[in-house]
């Protein structure tokens, strides 16, 4: 414990952001509390690396959450803890509204309830749905096009009303695309099932899958496949803190995109992949898969200006070779 410092719960502290965010909060001297219930998230790298105290539990659980504000003195919620499996999320969206809705509805009652009323909130650019423009700001449209991103946007609206009522605020964080791994080669992406693109063309890297597909090389983009918005997970890591230190000294709720502002495509990962390995890396192109827009690029000008953000990490070598280190003693 550090004396004097804020003690902050941070739901889904053992996953792939929460974990990267929860070793920058000790490393800012936060004592923090991680509640997971292990669904997707990793007991070892806790215990291990991150050595704070972690509770095994569920966000929908109203009379351990009663326990947990009433045990310890918390200042501020991260909250990471979600389902966030798009295809999952259409084909079982109640399992979505459960968790991602009823869960962070029951967790914000019981904040009411312990008068606990700063939140920092995982949001997503799946919010914004088939974008209108690009780069996308704040202020673009939210039309979400899967039931994830319905049930962020429902939490978004939550927090608005939570906000006008009830004081309560909120820094909500639309993030584009996490990627990368810490440095420190300690902690890094590991989800299962995977989907994400660079942890799938660094697994074929290594042999744990037979190829990476490209899914359509006939969209409007310079080499025909998407383009998509990588964050490093460090650089989102970072924004946290910000963002909870904007909170803790008064700041109204906001809400802030966290990208690149640059976009790579699908064929540019695979080559810088390529480079970085060493390693020839085999590629099927598909067909198309519905609702995946050409291009998705945020503008994070406003977390820049407002929270004083300056992401480190954004050359896609960068990405990949962090991710790169992880994988290789991830996979041994
Ligand atoms: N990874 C991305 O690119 C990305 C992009 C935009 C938004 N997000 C959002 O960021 C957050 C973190 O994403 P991630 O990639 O680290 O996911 P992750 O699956 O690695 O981490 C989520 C963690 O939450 C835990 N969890 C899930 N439901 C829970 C519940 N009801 N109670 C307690 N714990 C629970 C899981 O066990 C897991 O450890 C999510 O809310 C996600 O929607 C992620």
């Amino acid at each position: 414990m550090s004396p004097g410092k804020p003690t902050i719960l941070v739901t889904g502290g053992a996953g792939y952001i929460g974990s990267h965010t929860v070793l920058a909060l000790k490393q800012a001297g936060y004592n923090v509390v991680i509640l997971d219930n292990l669904v997707y998230g990793h007991r070892e790298l806790v215990e291990k690396v991150l050595e704070v105290e972690l509770i095994v539990g569920d966000t929908g659980d109203r009379a351990l959450l009663d326990d947990i504000f009433k045990t310890h003195d918390i200042s501020a919620v991260m909250h990471f803890s979600a389902y966030a499996y798009v295809g999952e999320s259409v084909t079982d969206p109640a399992k979505y509204y459960r968790n991602n809705v009823l869960g962070t509805f029951t967790l914000l009652e019981a904040m009411l309830a312990a008068s606990v009323k700063k939140f920092v909130f995982s949001s997503t650019c799946a919010t914004y749905g088939v974008p209108e423009f690009v780069p996308i700001p704040e202020t673009h449209p939210q039309n979400p096009i899967n039931p994830y991103g319905a049930t962020k946007l429902m939490v978004e609206r939550i927090l608005s009303d939570f906000d006008v009522a009830y004081g309560f605020q909120s820094v909500r964080f639309r993030y584009f695309n996490a990627a990368g791994a810490n440095p420190n080669g300690l902690l890094g992406e590991d989800h299962n099932p995977e989907t994400h693109l660079i942890p799938l063309v660094l697994m074929t890297a290594l042999g744990k899958r037979e190829s990476i597909s490209i899914f359509g090389t006939d969209y409007p983009t310079p080499d025909g496949t998407c383009i998509r918005d990588y964050i490093h997970v460090n650089d989102l890591a970072d924004a946290h803190i910000l963002g909870l230190e904007y909170l803790l000294k008064g700041g109204d709720s906001e809400v802030f995109n966290l990208g690149n502002g640059s976009g790579f495509s699908v064929r540019e990962v695979i080559a810088a992949a390529q480079q970085i390995t060493g390693i020839s890396i085999p590629v099927e192109e598909r067909d198309r898969r519905p609702g995946d827009p050409p291009i998705l690029i945020g503008t994070s000008e406003k977390a820049r200006t407002i929270l004083g953000w300056q992401p480190q990490y954004l050359s896609i070598q960068d990405i990949v070779t962090h991710a790169w280190q992880w994988h290789q003693k991830r996979h041994k």
